[in-house]
């Protein structure tokens, strides 16, 4: 904890004088010299006693660091060079420590760095207050409302390409121990002309340009704006874009801090929807449309954007068009509307956008101050950062400046006041000797402006209230009346002498002679802002919007809320909270930061001697130094001067009886002060200079250090004492207790020991008995065991035979005969029919089984042609023999075969027993008849055919005459030799006789019938039944037969189809007879 402070002073490494109460000689020349030295060596700040002068940079200096933080926390205002940081520390400390609460006021021109300087100083005071979770997050959402403002309430101006365009105060609150709760932020009059038209070089307010640079697609679309500044009327082209200002990440900036104070998602959008409709609203614009009347009245020309506004804002398209067009103007329960002109129309449109974006802006203060705010009630000490806009001159004046102007007179007053005025009257106060110094107060500027029976903002708040026409020009005649004589007011038409000639003045304009200079002021507009009238008809519109920020920004709309009263005008508005503003300043222990434009072109490292010069002229700061030196630099009490000091002198310390005054003279005797160096007043002592304090502190931490010690030695000593007896006497009573406790442990050993040893004996005996029982028991278990073991063997033994070893063939033997079971059984259910020509037979289960099945089909098949065969009777046999001796005499070796099977065998054709025409040759007959059929007789000799009966009986062959049925050759069948005919499909066949017989005599007959096969079977098997010789078939293309002495070759010819289906046969010659078979 001991660490070792290093002792400086501001005077160490002094650039020029870091204090002008130092400076010697003292004059305009030297003061700004010094500031001039001090600015080229980046010393842009110097004291006047306690008040810091910054001169800005316009660069960024490496002075803000974290580092630079911790140099001067708690350190002594003069210890370290001059600093803002110091100023912020010291009003810190002296509200943390002494509970007074402060202000900060920073003043200066435009672009002097006012803005600047409060954002340091915040950030400080941000840096040193207390730690933790909840204290940052309050720091945090303060320092992130400056974005957040700044993007609405900023511009860049020909001064300032940040200039604020409101002025700003904002109370810092802190508990008791300097941890910040929370803030208020107080806005003064934004610059709202500025929405709808900016002066050349110049931009409208940051956010538009950061909307339109920094939004996504998606929510520009959502807002139905583009990407293009040139597509706004509202937004100056020359200087959209400004160096070194990146209005997208800007704009990211923005919705960031706007996140972090506190805004809701859809807080954020409704804002940035109002701006959307602000820029819209400007391109909205209309055109004359003269009626039959003569009234004029106007259009909107291009109603898109207006539809689109409407969209935005929820507002029915119609009202707002008719808002546009009309005006109603109310009075004692009578409504009167009148048409708008052109130019009415833009100013209403004008007076719209104006309204909508400082509503809005008025709203967002409110809003962070909602989010901002000390959520305790507990007592709260208080900071406050003034930064307001600070004097401004430009070429043309307006009604924003003069009331700018105003105020700033007015922050000139109370620092007059404050600083000047209340010093000099302690001194004469307290009976302190005191060299008058002349300096000017500006109370008399104030009043020229604020009085309130002829000050000028009176004036016009008159004016505007009057009846009758009411223009600019009316308001400067009557300024012209009543101020004329006034020493700080000047105009063309002014009855004062001095100025009757002064032509430089022009017309329509005044001027006022500041406490900064003189301003000339146009005297157009004046009325009309004064007046901020936005018609009814507009707020009432605005009201019915469906969009609920803009409703709850035009209250006034509400038609259940009409008030026939005007509003008040926007200069009694600032005169009032100006007013607010000082009562509030006023109770706070102030600190003066002046800041000092060094030149007019932003430009680093130029100090423009002439402008700093009259800065410091109008800031009166040379007077400010002068009042310091010719004075004191500290005062205090008597009172809290002895408390303080006392313990440096024996007499005092540690307790003074007698006056405070007496006490403070003996320690100041005793401490062999010089006596120039101070001065006793009425209550207060009073040091020259700083450095006298400063050997006074050093002293007194000296001094506390020593008396420390002192009392850490008293306290120690008495604390090891007390400590002591209090160990003796505890020593006793723990001595008692723990010999109580010490033989009761004793007696309880013991008492335990015996249990235990009793217990093992008692234990010992019982396992003793144990290990008995148990070894009978075992001794029974292990007869009984190798008695079943015995058992077991004998039966294992008798029945081993029946297990396992025949098991498996038993199995398979089984297996084997249930699967043949079941074949035969299902082949029992699947048999075929019985019919034998029937070719099914079921398929085969099992590989096995396949020589079984196979056997099986063929016994089957066998099995049923029995069956079939056992159905014959004895006359279908005979027929079936008959076809059997067909089958084998000609199967495969007659073509003709095969279409006789299906013929059934009829033998008697002819039906000569029923035929009477045949009655005769039936008679002839004695034998019965096997064959009787018409057949065709070859004839020998030319191959011609004739019809014959062909009769076979048991023992002859007869032909009989088909008509006449007389038998015209008789051969028994003893006689026949053999049978020819051709392979082919013919019918004709020979029969052979055996020569020299009787039959023989005219020769082998030829002949041909449709029952070859039947009848040629039949003469075969009669011939075997009746000769027992087997008949010779021959079968073959060519064969010889004998007509009468001749042996003819009969030949069968393939092909001929001249003759059609049937052969033909033909004699060649007397060796050959040819048969043509097609
Ligand atoms: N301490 C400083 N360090 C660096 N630049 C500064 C400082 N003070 C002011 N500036 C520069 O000057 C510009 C104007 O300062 P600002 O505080 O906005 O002026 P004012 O509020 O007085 O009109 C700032 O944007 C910044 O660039
Ligand atoms: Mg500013």
């Amino acid at each position: 904890m001991a660490k070792m402070e290093v002792k400086t002073s501001l005077l160490d490494n002094m650039i020029g004088v870091g204090d002008m109460v130092l400076l010697e000689p003292l004059n305009e020349e030297t003061f700004i010299n010094n500031l001039k030295k001090r600015f080229d060596h980046n010393e842009i700040y110097t004291y006047i006693g306690s008040v810091v002068i910054s001169v800005n940079p316009y660069r960024s200096l490496p002075i803000y660091s974290p580092e630079k933080v911790e140099d001067y926390r708690n350190r002594n205002f003069y210890e370290l060079s001059p600093h803002i940081f110091a100023l912020s520390d010291e009003a810190y400390r002296s509200l943390r420590d002494q509970d007074k609460d402060q202000c900060i006021l920073i003043t200066g021109e435009s672009g002097a760095g006012k803005t600047e300087a409060s954002k340091l100083v915040m950030s400080y005071v941000a840096a040193v207050c207390g730690k933790g979770a909840e204290v940052n997050q309050v720091k945090e959402q303060l320092l992130q409302s400056n974005p957040v403002l700044e993007a609405f309430g900023n511009a860049k101006t020909v001064r300032n390409d940040n200039s604020s365009r409101f002025g700003k105060y904002m109370d810092i609150e802190f508990d008791f121990k300097g941890d910040p709760l929370g803030g208020v932020i107080s806005n003064y009059l934004l610059e709202k002309s500025r929405v709808v038209k900016q002066p050349r070089g110049e931009r409208n307010f940051h956010v538009f340009y950061q909307l339109l640079s920094g939004a996504s697609e998606e929510l520009l679309n959502k807002l139905k704006l583009e990407r293009d500044f040139s597509r706004y009327n509202y937004l100056s082209l020359d200087s959209a874009r400004v160096n070194g200002i990146d209005d997208a990440a800007n704009f990211r900036t923005v919705r960031n801090a706007m996140q972090i104070v506190g805004f809701m998602d859809h807080e954020a959008e409704s804002v940035l929807e109002v701006v959307a409709a602000v820029l819209k609203l400007g391109n909205i614009e209309f055109k004359p449309e003269s009626r039959v009347n003569g009234l004029d009245e106007s259009k909107i020309k291009d109603k898109n954007e207006l539809k689109e506004i409407c969209e935005l804002t929820g507002i029915d398209q119609s009202v707002l068009e008719r808002a546009f067009s009309f005006r109603t103007v109310e009075a004692k329960q009578e409504k009167v509307s009148t048409t708008l002109n052109v130019a009415q129309a833009y100013y209403a449109r004008d007076a719209l956008a104006k309204n909508l974006y400082s509503r809005l802006f008025s709203w967002l203060v409110n809003r962070i101050n909602e989010s901002i705010k000390a959520q305790t009630k507990v007592r709260k000490k208080v900071m406050g950062v003034l930064d307001i806009y600070g004097f401004e001159i430009f070429e043309d004046n307006s009604f924003e400046q003069f009331i700018i102007n105003y105020c700033n007179e007015k922050l000139q007053q109370i620092f007059i006041e404050l600083t000047l005025k209340e010093e000099q009257e302690e001194y004469i106060r307290e009976d302190i000797e005191w060299t008058h110094i002349e300096y000017f107060n500006n109370a008399i500027i104030c009043d020229l402006i604020e009085n309130n029976t002829n000050g000028i903002l009176a004036m016009l708040d008159e004016e505007c209230l009057r009846p009758g026409t009411v223009t600019d020009e009316t308001f400067l005649e009557k300024l012209n009346q009543v101020c004329a004589t006034h020493q700080h007011f000047e105009s063309r038409m002014s009855k004062c002498s001095r100025f009757l000639n002064d032509t430089s003045l022009p017309h329509s304009c005044f001027r006022i002679q500041h406490y900064a200079g003189k301003v000339l002021y146009q005297v157009e507009g004046f009325v009309d802002k004064n007046n901020d009238l936005l018609y009814r008809d507009l707020s009432q519109a605005m009201w019915k919007a469906s969009h609920t920020l803009i409703k709850s920004l035009f209250p006034e709309g509400n038609p259940a809320k009409i008030n026939l009263k005007r509003p008040p005008t926007a200069g009694s508005q600032f005169k009032a909270s100006v007013a607010t503003l000082m009562k509030n300043l006023q109770t706070k222990n102030p600190n003066y930061i002046r800041c000092i434009k060094p030149n007019d072109k932003k430009a680093a490292h130029i100090f423009n001697e002439s402008l700093v010069c009259h800065q410091i002229r109008y800031l009166g700061l040379l007077e400010n130094v002068r009042v310091r030196r010719a004075g004191y630099a500290f005062r205090q009490a008597y009172e809290p001067c002895l408390e303080r000091y006392k313990m440096l002198c024996k007499q005092t310390w540690p307790h003074w009886k007698g006056p405070a005054r007496s006490g403070v003279e003996v320690l100041f005797n005793e401490l062999e002060i010089p006596v120039e160096e101070y001065s006793f007043g009425r209550s207060k002592i009073f040091i020259r200079n700083p450095r006298t304090l400063f050997k006074l502190e050093d002293l007194r931490k000296q001094r506390l250090e020593d008396l420390a010690t002192l009392i850490q030695k008293i306290y120690r000593g008495w604390k090891c004492r007390t400590h002591f007896l209090l160990m003796k006497k505890s020593q006793i009573v723990i001595a008692a207790w723990f010999r109580r406790f010490a033989q009761q442990k004793k007696y309880q050993q013991t008492k335990s020991s015996a249990l235990v040893i009793q217990s093992y004996i008692r234990g010992w005996k019982a396992r003793k008995i144990l290990r008995e029982l148990k070894h009978q028991k075992r001794c029974k278990e292990a007869a009984t065991t190798i008695a079943a073991y015995w058992h077991g063997t004998q039966v294992r033994r008798e029945y081993r035979k029946f297990f396992r070893a025949n098991a498996g063939k038993k199995i398979y033997e089984f297996t084997l005969q249930r699967i043949i079971q079941k074949y035969f059984l299902e082949m029992k259910n699947k048999m075929p029919s019985l019919s034998p020509i029937d070719k099914n037979w079921p398929s085969r289960p099992y590989l096995f089984l396949d020589s079984t099945h196979k056997e099986l089909k063929r016994i089957f098949h066998l099995w049923r042609c029995k069956k079939y065969r056992d159905q014959f009777t004895d006359q279908q046999k005979l027929i079936y023999e008959e076809k059997l001796e067909a089958s084998e005499l000609f199967k495969d070796k007659k073509a003709l075969y095969p279409s006789s099977v299906g013929q059934p065998f009829q033998g008697a054709y002819l039906e000569i027993n029923k035929n009477p025409k045949y009655k005769k040759l039936k008679d002839a007959i004695e034998e019965k008849i096997i064959i009787a059929e018409v057949v065709n007789k070859i004839n020998r000799a030319n191959g011609k055919s004739t019809s014959r009966i062909f009769l076979l009986t048991n023992n002859n062959l007869l032909l009989a005459d088909q008509k006449s049925g007389q038998i015209k050759s008789e051969v028994p069948l003893v006689d026949v030799t053999k049978v020819s005919m051709s392979s082919q499909n013919d019918g004709f066949f020979a029969v052979h006789l055996k020569e020299g017989s009787e039959a023989a005599s005219k020769g082998d007959f030829l002949f041909s019938s449709d029952h070859l096969i039947e009848m040629a079977t039949k003469l075969y098997r009669t011939t075997l039944s009746q000769t027992k010789q087997k008949l010779s078939i021959e079968i073959s293309d060519e064969f010889l037969v004998q007509f009468r002495q001749d042996k003819v070759c009969v030949k069968f010819i393939q092909g001929n189809q001249k003759n059609g289906s049937v052969p033909t046969c033909k004699r060649k010659n007397n060796r050959l007879l040819e048969v043509a078979v097609p």
